[in-house]
């Protein structure tokens, strides 16, 4: 006999007994632009709530960020110097070096994850070294070993490559192994495809390639099957958690890689994603926060563990419990 599925909707007591899927703080990652300036805290005009900040002013952001409860972050930054090669990303005393110390010393508590690219470094904006106006796959290897050991040297939690080249988890693994950071994960940008809606970011990260585009490193939006043969990669070369991006047009993928596969999976809520709830939000054609709730819990149900994403702190303030009455702080003994 067919079930009466109302019954299980009729109060908010019994739809929370019987909910599937369930937000929370812990899942977030919350991303930061840090840029190698002074007294900087400038809005990104694409990304309404998002600031770029250099690291004298990065305090006001984390002191929020750790009261919300947010314990991880992924960092981004932006240099003073670009170069062809993007050589500021293994400077010891580059900007995410600074950073990586900086958070590691004044805010113990929080995980810090390393972006590891070179788009914002290089003065071509593209993801590594240049070949005839392509990205050299093998030449950009070698420089990701020297980004991803300043980051471990600075003391960096986890580390996350986003350029999409091939064998560069096996590289940054064998790297980190090879110095003695055995311990630090990594978590591979697995599924990365070549979007439209990264538009936003590239302005917040100054990373915009002045020719052309991604399209002959990242993946193809068209392929699926392709996503598990980029998975399946980063899990053989030693990644330990697996990342799709974009997330929304992409929550297939998302599902795909949590029915295949053991590991974590991320996913990254990106600019653009971001930018599209906040302007229809302001024009008061959504109602943003349901829209923003809705979005994240559709990204969590998809499959994925963990939500790199700049609602992270709004979020985390509707997710928070509702503090006790005064008084009933404490249980009567
Ligand atoms: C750099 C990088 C990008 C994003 C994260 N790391 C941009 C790109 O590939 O052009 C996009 C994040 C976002 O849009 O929020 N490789
Ligand atoms: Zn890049």
């Amino acid at each position: 006999m067919a079930e009466r599925l109302r019954d299980n909707r009729k109060t908010e007591e019994i739809r929370a007994k019987v909910r599937e899927t369930k937000l929370e703080i812990s899942n977030f990652i919350y991303p930061l632009f840090i840029e190698e300036a002074e007294n900087i805290k400038k809005e990104i005009a694409s990304m309404p709530g998002i600031y770029r900040y250099s690291l004298d002013r990065i305090s006001e952001e984390l002191d929020e960020v750790v009261a919300l409860g947010i314990q991880s972050v992924i960092l981004f930054g932006i240099p003073l110097h670009k170069d062809a090669e993007g050589s500021e990303s293994w400077n010891d005393e580059g900007i995410i070096q600074k950073a990586i110390r900086y958070i590691k010393t004044n805010y113990p508590s929080l995980q810090v994850i390393a972006d590891v690219c070179f788009c914002e470094y290089t003065d071509h904006g593209h993801c590594g070294v240049l070949c005839e106006r392509d990205v050299d796959n093998d030449l950009t290897l070698v420089n990701l070993r020297k980004q991803v050991l300043a980051q471990a040297k600075a003391g960096v939690d986890m580390v996350a490559p986003s350029g999409m080249m091939d064998f560069a988890v096996r590289e940054i693994r064998a790297e980190l192994d090879k110095n003695g950071f055995q311990h630090i994960p990594i978590m591979g940008y697995s599924v990365k495809y070549c979007s439209s809606y990264y538009g936003p970011f590239r302005d917040a990260a100054d990373s915009a390639p002045s020719f052309g585009d991604r399209r002959t490193y990242q993946m193809d939006p068209a392929n699926r099957n392709e996503a598990l043969k980029e998975a399946q990669a980063d899990i053989d070369e030693g990644a330990e958690i697996l990342m799709v991006k974009p997330a929304l047009s992409y929550l297939d993928i998302i599902r795909d890689l949590k029915n295949n596969f053991d590991l974590p999976i991320a996913a990254y809520n990106v600019s653009g994603e971001y930018s599209m709830i906040k302007a229809a939000g302001k024009n008061g054609w959504i109602d943003e926060q349901k829209v923003m709730m809705e979005t994240l819990l559709s990204i969590k149900r998809a499959g994925a563990d963990i939500i790199i994403t700049y609602h992270a702190k709004e979020a985390a303030k509707l997710l928070a419990p509702p503090s006790l009455p005064k008084g009933e702080e404490k249980m009567p003994s």
